[in-house]
């Protein structure tokens, strides 16, 4: 049976899964400049996954994405489709959304990158992003409910006075690409799950410089603020240990531990 709790060989899967989707953020890092277009993004990202790392894209062709990878460039919140046409500039912010699968097994992971010199609004935003996304990893342990995650992101996020996405959520990961269970960015009632060892789930805030409202364009996928401000977004894959978690798509320029003893 597909159960929300990973067997130990599962889960070692899923570290290499992890593993080679957070390579892949570390090896596109220098090739995020000015002039390049996120066709040729997608297209390093893709020979990667598929000649180097033998694995595969677990975007291409799902329900119908026709890219490899997301690439979401400044008022697009999440599900950009690479472009050859869409010329990354300096003061661009770029969200890289890799899922990656390996021995049946998914590894999903994003982070934002700035293009040359970025603005004091769009470096705070990113930062809270990812602080956001941190201060949930702080606090994931057994026995702790699925919906303080989204309750601390929120909280973190309102603070800073940006406003946090409803409609997209993390998600269970294993040999799907997306199981249960939801996993919410703000207060909710609705997933009160206690998290038990041997869970592995998303966790991926979508922040908004101004306010939380966002529209799909008629590609079907390219999901924008309404308001056209700028918004961010910070994934990671993780596994719930006996005291803590283990963040499976940690990379090495990362400022925090990989495995966190959250007692
Ligand atoms: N990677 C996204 C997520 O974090 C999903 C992208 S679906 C795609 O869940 F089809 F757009 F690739
Ligand atoms: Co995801
Ligand atoms: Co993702």
């Amino acid at each position: 049976m597909n159960s929300i709790i990973k067997t130990e060989s599962e889960i070692e899967k899923m570290r290499i899964s992890g593993k080679l989707a957070a390579e892949v953020l570390e090896m596109i890092e220098k090739h995020i400049q000015p002039n390049i277009n996120t066709e040729q993004i997608n297209d390093i990202c893709h020979n990667y996954i598929t000649n180097k790392q033998h694995a595969k894209s677990a975007c291409l062709g799902y329900k119908g994405f026709p890219k490899s990878i997301c690439i979401s460039v400044n008022d697009v919140v999440c599900h950009g489709i690479p472009n050859k046409n869409q010329i990354l500039k300096e003061g661009d912010i770029v969200n890289v959304d890799i899922t990656i699968v390996k021995n049946g097994y998914h590894g999903d992971v994003s982070k934002m990158f700035h293009v040359g010199k970025t603005s004091i609004l769009s470096q705070r935003l990113c930062k809270v992003a990812q602080e956001s996304l941190y201060k949930s990893l702080f606090i994931i342990k057994p026995k702790i409910r699925l919906n303080k995650i989204g309750e601390i992101i929120q909280k973190n996020v309102e603070k800073n006075n940006f406003s946090i996405v409803r409609e997209y959520c993390g998600h269970g990961i294993g040999l799907n690409f997306h199981e249960e269970p939801h996993v919410l960015h703000y207060k909710n009632q609705e997933n009160n799950i206690i998290l038990k060892k041997g869970m592995i789930f998303t966790i991926e805030p979508m922040i908004n410089a101004g306010n939380s409202q966002v529209k799909c364009l008629n590609d079907g996928w390219t999901v924008k603020t309404k308001d056209h401000s700028l918004s961010a977004q910070y994934e990671h894959t993780v596994l719930v240990t006996k005291y803590g978690c283990d963040i499976l798509t940690w990379q090495k320029n990362e400022k925090i531990c990989k495995s966190l003893v959250n007692k």
